[in-house]
């Protein structure tokens, strides 16, 4: 195996300038050794605790705090510089090797954080792993400058736990991938029909119900297949209080989402008057087992706005992002057309009709939010029909999946947009054609695909591009039922995607993919070291596969535009 460093040109994502240090008197090399020390200057302590435990654990290096080695000496010098700031940005920063030292500068706290991601990737791949496994004792680190910032200030992934739980460690472990990658927003998709995933100290049966299921769909809803081992799990409040401040550590902001109305059987099952009583005998729903759109939809009564109430203030002590999401996708009416008790809500409240009682319940939580300090963020249907798109408040932002048509109509009528539309970046679709792709569900976007995702639409107009806040890649996991699978979907198109939102690419069409190809042959070694479970390139690994496991192809889809 190579011991050498990565080279500047072989960074993912890519820097925005980088250059070699040349001329006389320089050096090809930095070196680390036993003697090299971190010196944070005030406002990067976070970032030298991060250094230490991640390079050091890899190196086996004690990097000790301090100035030694005198000016320009043997040492990592981390340091905030506001001066940045206008030209780069809050998270740009500039990395500086002269060959015998190395400054990493910041705008902010984030952007020595990301500066200190290079440094780890300049290091080589042996860097990327816990503990070091060569008697190595000095570390090599090209001279050069770089001069980096993100595109976009939400680069976000989105794991969805309800479907499948993903355990606490999983999770940690994804900030560590998505710190890797320079993203900083993970979406934590918490509730849905098939499990509810947060403890919620007033309302205990949430997850003391709500948590587990009895068996599970094996593949698409239409397979006859089923894992009859029950499923389930949950985060206890100091899990989460744990997450967010692991995820702050890596300037990351941990978005939480209660989905309501629709997507709501699992609460159900647990509060059964949450439900639409009058119409289904809803003390005989269980959490759901199988996949798709559940009919079972939340009562639109004020009882449950209470209850939410209740739940989101708990949500709001454990989460402090500014965008707390709310779903609001994929709500059928069919309940609230059949029942009485939402006809004399619709009568109440002076409403056209059932279908505007969606666009009731997300104002509602929108107005209790903003009163809070936070934004809600829900799902391009809080747009839909009716009165529903009017009267949501100028801070709430939509997160665009059916395509980018919801994005660009949100972000022409003033609101903040988060780009993921389902034919570009839901990752838990099929990455090849063919029957050897695992589950194989969605349309096929290979890497390159991805790699071409441009999160701002064409001619979209410079105000309503101000409004796009970045993009999100969701990874919904009714198919991928563990950290293996999850990882198999998850990358490299993740690595992709990165790019797309941190470098500042050409227009799709002229991208140099053929480049990215060749830079991701370093970042293999990367992901082989952190012990991710990518596809290869060449298809997945015969223990990779799911044969007999029907998926969803969607056949004859259409191309991207
Ligand atoms: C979604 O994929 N239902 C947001």
């Amino acid at each position: 195996m190579s011991h050498s460093a990565s080279s500047l040109g072989e960074l993912i994502p890519a820097a925005r300038k980088s250059a070699p240090v040349t001329g006389p008197g320089s050096r090809r090399l930095a070196v680390l050794d036993g003697a090299t020390c971190i010196e944070a200057r005030p406002g990067t302590e976070g970032v030298a605790r991060w250094l230490r435990a991640a390079v050091g654990a890899a190196t086996g290096l004690p990097l000790p705090d301090g100035e030694a080695g005198g000016s320009g000496g043997n040492r990592i010098s981390l340091r905030i510089d506001a001066g940045l700031e206008p030209e780069l940005g809050p998270e740009g920063y500039q990395l500086v090797n002269t060959g015998y030292g190395v400054t990493i500068h910041g705008a902010g706290p984030a952007g020595v954080f990301w500066g200190a991601q290079t440094f780890r990737q300049l290091l080589g791949p042996e860097a990327f792993r816990r503990a070091p496994v060569t008697g190595k004792r000095e570390w090599a680190v090209p001279a050069g400058v770089v001069e980096d910032a993100p595109r976009f200030r939400w680069r976000g992934v989105l794991l969805d736990v309800a479907r499948h739980f993903l355990p606490k460690d999983g999770v940690l472990r994804y900030l560590d991938l998505l710190a890797a990658h320079k993203l900083n927003v993970l979406h934590l998709h918490l509730t849905d029909d098939q499990g509810w995933r947060i403890e919620i100290l007033r309302h205990p049966r949430l997850t003391g119900t709500g948590a587990w299921r009895a068996r599970t769909k094996l593949g698409h809803r239409a397979s006859p297949l089923w894992d009859e081992r029950p499923h389930g799990g949950y985060y206890t409040q100091d899990d989460i209080r744990e997450i967010v401040a692991y995820a702050a550590d890596r300037h990351i902001t941990v978005v939480p989402e209660i989905d309501v109305p629709g997507h709501s059987q699992a609460a159900i099952a647990a509060y059964p008057w949450l439900g639409n009583t009058d119409v289904v005998d809803t003390a005989a729903l269980g959490v759901w087992d199988t996949w798709g759109i559940s009919p079972n939809v939340l009562a639109p009564s004020g009882r449950t706005l209470a209850f939410y109430e209740d739940v989101l203030t708990e949500v709001l002590e454990l989460f402090p992002s500014p965008f707390v999401h709310i779903g609001g996708d994929e709500c059928p009416e069919d309940q609230w057309r059949a029942s009485p008790a939402a006809q004399e809500r619709v009568r109440g409240l002076g409403l056209a009709g059932a279908g505007e009682l969606h666009g009731w319940f997300v104002r509602h939580f929108d107005r209790w939010l903003a009163e809070r300090g936070r934004r809600l963020t829900g799902w391009d249907e809080i747009l839909d029909g009716g009165a529903t798109g009017r009267g949501l408040t100028e801070g709430a932002v939509v997160s665009s999946w059916r395509g980018y048509a919801g994005g660009i109509a949100a972000a022409r009528a003033g609101h903040d947009v988060v780009m993921c539309p389902e034919q570009q970046v839901y990752l838990d679709h099929r990455q090849a054609a063919g029957t050897d792709e695992p589950v194989p569900i969605g349309y096929v976007r290979t890497l390159e695909d991805v790699y071409r995702f441009d999160p701002v639409p064409p001619a979209l107009g410079e105000a309503a591009t101000a409004r796009i806040l970045g993009a999100q890649a969701n990874l919904w996991s009714e198919v991928t039922e563990n950290q293996q699978r999850l990882d198999y979907q998850a990358f490299p198109r993740l690595a992709a995607f990165a790019e797309t939102v941190w470098s500042h690419l050409p227009a799709p069409a002229e991208r140099d993919y053929p480049a990215f190809e060749r830079r991701m042959t370093a970042h293999y070694a990367r992901l082989d070291a952190l012990g991710v479970d990518y596809r290869p390139p060449g298809g997945p690994r015969p223990w990779q596969r799911r044969p007999g496991v029907l998926g969803r192809p969607i056949e004859g889809a259409p191309p991207i535009v």
